[in-house]
């Protein structure tokens, strides 16, 4: 199944130039070392909403801007994300087989070049914000994507959200404890992107407020529509093993609350996310788009 059928054409668009900047970003397959060039393509390449690079894409035409110094910013966080996926499969994790319909990284490479992949894959995404930030933006600027980026995917953001999800299986969470996990696993890194978005776009301090509030909301979103397809969904479908989070006994939004409860927070997480942005008017309908989207995927 096409992973962006769900999309309007403006996003898809947008996709198709994510998949461009993505290809010319990552190393050559056959230049060395090649197996490792090949797990990362494979890592990142052939599959994938490529939620992440949208919003950076949507919240700087948000804010009336577009061009070429975009593309490092939105590719920088699908890299990150593609690595968090890789490492969240391994046996040690989630101990996954099937990723975006085809065999997961490790299954692959081997278990080896797969946490190589991953590790060289976040390097990457910095070395490609670096760059930009020394040629096409102001240094002030490109310091504090870099700062935003390193945060969201560190101890306090990403990685920091694994380790309580892999310190959560088998317990009963609250749901204000749920609800921080999911904020730091996936929620940062879908902060991270808007926020890369709108300093890429000058914006100012309200804005920034306003669109963190969209990106708080459209996280939490994301991560319980995740957990609803892991319980709704079939694996043909979302391309990977479906009923594993509770195969695994991880907590999630249907286990702590129920299916209609958590159908519930996901209309008030996207109503909160669309009133943050209205102050924005039209220029925000791709945000928009991407509120409803996040919160009714089917895969
Ligand atoms: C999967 O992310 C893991 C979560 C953070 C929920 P996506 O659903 O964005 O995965 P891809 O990139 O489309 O495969
Ligand atoms: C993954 O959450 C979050 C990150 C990779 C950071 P899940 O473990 O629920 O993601 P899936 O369901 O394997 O895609
Ligand atoms: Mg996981
Ligand atoms: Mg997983
Ligand atoms: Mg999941």
């Amino acid at each position: 199944m096409n992973p962006n059928s769900e999309l309007g054409p403006a996003l898809q668009a947008l996709v198709a130039r994510a998949e461009q900047a993505l290809s010319t970003s990552l190393p050559q397959a056959e230049h060395s070392p090649p197996e490792l060039h090949r797990a990362m393509r494979y890592a990142v390449l052939g599959g994938g909403k490529r939620l992440r690079p949208l919003l950076v894409y949507a919240t700087a035409q948000a804010l009336g801007q577009d061009g070429p110094q975009l593309d490092p910013a939105a590719c920088a966080v699908e890299l990150i994300h593609a690595y968090s996926l890789v490492h969240d499969d391994l046996p040690a994790m989630d101990d996954d087989a099937l990723r975006r319909g085809r065999p997961t990284c490790h299954i692959v490479f081997g278990e080896a070049m797969a946490i190589l992949a991953g590790d060289a894959l976040q390097a990457l995404a910095f070395e490609l914000l670096a760059d930009d930030a020394t040629q096409r933006i102001d240094a002030a600027t490109g310091m504090a994507m870099l700062r935003a980026l390193g945060r969201a995917c560190g101890a306090e953001g990403m990685a920091g959200g694994q380790a309580l999800d892999l310190a959560a299986v088998g317990r009963k969470l609250t749901l204000a404890e749920l609800e921080h996990m999911h904020a730091c696993k996936t929620g940062a890194l879908i902060r991270a992107s808007v926020q890369l978005g709108a300093l890429i776009s000058g914006a100012d301090a309200d804005t920034l407020q306003a669109l963190d509030r969209y990106a708080n909301a459209v996280g939490l979103a994301f991560q319980v529509r995740d957990d609803l397809l892991d319980v709704e969904g079939e694996s043909a479908v979302i391309g990977k093993t479906a009923g594993k989070d509770a195969a695994a006994d991880k907590p999630t939004f249907p286990s702590i609350i129920g299916l209609d409860a958590s159908r519930a927070r996901l209309a008030e997480l996207t109503d909160d996310a669309l009133a943050a942005i209205a102050p924005l008017g039209r220029p925000a309908a791709l945000l928009q788009e991407l509120a409803h989207y996040s919160a009714s995927r089917k895969h």
